[in-house]
């Protein structure tokens, strides 16, 4: 009888900080043993020549999101899922929304049942946007009780920006029962005078979007979400820095020992205002918030990945389609500022709904622009899009990583292929990818989750609904340092 139900053969497997030859024997959807000439598996899949890595985690994407008006998203968790696995992401955390003037249970009724169609393994942040008693008291701790133990707020966005004196009773009650809190930091009221500005002098363009809302807004917003969390001595990841003015302020405050960790997306490490910048509203496809910025910047972030700054890089996909929702937008819920039709029929900047798909390239134009053309080492790779995150969401031990005992989450590289991105290859939803035509060289070509071959040669195997929902239990990265001004815990009252 064999000894293991798969087993992955002679791959150069690669870890957070490990590059060796093995073999990978995996029973019951865990990985068993790792050594040479390990015995035959009832089934095997041959990695000579290639990497094999452990699957990657999205910790910041946004799937079949409910707005209150009644509007789904148009990647459902089949889809989306889909696209992460073929994209050699095995487990994403996306959001279980908050509706303003609503309960956590009366928001997005249904949500957790959908997400049950996924194929790729799963868990929730929760979005507060109205952080009442009942919310604050009752539910949240109710939530992280069941493994929702992350919360995400955000500092702009008309229907979801929280003051701060809201985000300081998030902060608090992240602390009191254990939770990471992630944060969207750019500047609410400097955005929406920037706005009413650029319209009234007839500015409407996507690349406005970006003069909109320049570095600076994120970098205050950055420094200010820092400077609360010090006060309430709560762990926080800063989503999606843009640019070398935020990634600062993160870089000071780990130097000062602050639990404090960032994260960036491809998008700042690949596109730029000329991306905005397009003929036939073309720009609306790089339509995201914070804004792509000017080129050259994106070599500063690469910089804070490299320094260790930045620590984990997620696809924030969300994704709108360029025949529909970026020309016709509904109420998305990201977006800033009254509509405004323009003479050609298209919505001002600020009615873009804000969002691109990358969950499905996330992990080969990374590899092709980080691995492949030298700027990090393959252990950086694998730390940045799966074992960082498992770290920091609580995941440590179970994904992230390839161990005896791990989730057999594991992804069979090709390190010399080479391919163009074209979204008619794609699994996702959306009708468009912003690196359409970008050569990258490295793909995944066998996407193994918990054990089974998910995903080989592009063909997605996975059926819906064969992604688990995965808990998350108190770790220690969320317990505080124990240092607050003048040793007076303020968090503690209630
Ligand atoms: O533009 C973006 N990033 N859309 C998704 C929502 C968010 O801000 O994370
Ligand atoms: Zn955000
Ligand atoms: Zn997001």
């Amino acid at each position: 009888m064999a000894e293991f139900d798969l087993v992955v053969r002679g791959g150069t497997v690669g870890t957070a900080y490990d590059l060796f030859e093995a073999d990978i024997g995996i029973v019951d959807g865990k990985i068993d043993a790792i050594g040479r000439n390990l015995a035959r598996g009832k089934e095997e899949v041959d990695a000579k020549g290639k990497l094999v890595l452990p699957g990657g985690i999205d910790s910041h994407c946004h799937i079949e999101e409910m707005s209150p008006g009644g509007g789904v998203q148009e990647e459902s968790f089949a889809s989306g899922s889909a696209a992460a696995l073929a994209g050699g992401t095995t487990s994403f955390i996306c959001f279980l929304q908050q509706w303003k003037g609503h309960t956590l249970t009366e928001s997005a009724p249904g949500y957790a049942e959908r997400a049950r169609q996924s194929r790729a393994d799963y868990s929730f942040h929760q979005i507060i946007t109205d952080p009442m008693p009942e919310v604050l008291e009752k539910e949240v701790p109710a939530l992280i009780a069941k493994g929702v133990r992350s919360l995400k707020v955000f500092l702009t966005y008309d229907p979801l920006q929280l003051t701060d004196a809201q985000y300081l009773e998030v902060l608090a009650t992240a602390r009191r029962h254990g939770a990471m809190v992630t944060v969207h930091c750019e500047n609410f009221d400097a955005i929406s005078w920037r706005i009413e500005k650029l319209l009234a002098a007839g500015l409407t363009d996507p690349l406005q979007h970006a003069w909109a809302r320049p570095p600076l807004v994120e970098r205050e917003a950055t420094h200010r979400a820092i400077a609360l969390a010090e006060l309430v001595d709560q762990p926080i990841q800063v989503f999606h820095v843009s640019c070398e003015e935020a990634a600062g302020e993160v870089a000071r405050a780990k130097a000062r020992g602050l639990k404090v960790w960032g994260e960036t997306c491809p998008q700042y490490l690949t596109l730029s205002h000329e991306d905005l910048d397009q003929p036939d509203f073309g720009g609306a496809k790089a339509v995201c918030s914070p804004a792509l910025r000017e080129k050259g910047e994106s070599e500063r972030v690469w910089a804070r990945i490299k320094d260790g700054t930045l620590d984990i890089v997620t696809s924030d996909h969300c994704g709108f389609s360029f025949a529909t929702a970026k020309r016709n937008p509904g109420s998305s819920g990201y977006g800033q500022g009254g509509a405004v039709q323009r003479a050609d029929g298209m919505p001002a900047f600020n009615a873009i709904p804000n969002g691109m798909p990358g969950i499905e390239t996330r992990l080969p134009v990374l590899f092709s622009e980080g691995v492949s053309k030298g700027r990090i080492s393959i252990n950086a790779f694998v730390r940045i899009t799966s074992a960082n995150a498992a770290r920091l969401f609580g995941l440590q031990g179970r994904k992230g990583t390839i161990a005896p005992g791990a989730d057999a989450d594991l992804v069979v590289w090709d390190p010399q292929m080479e391919r163009k991105v074209e979204v008619a290859r794609m699994h996702q939803a959306i009708d468009y990818t912003p690196w359409e035509g970008l050569d990258v060289k490295g793909w995944p070509v066998v996407t193994i989750r918990r054990g089974e071959i998910a995903v080989r040669d592009n063909e997605v195997i996975a059926a819906p609904g064969s992604g688990s929902f995965l808990p998350r239990g108190p770790y220690d990265v969320i317990k505080p340092t124990g240092t607050v001004p003048d040793g007076f815990d303020a968090a503690s009252v209630t």
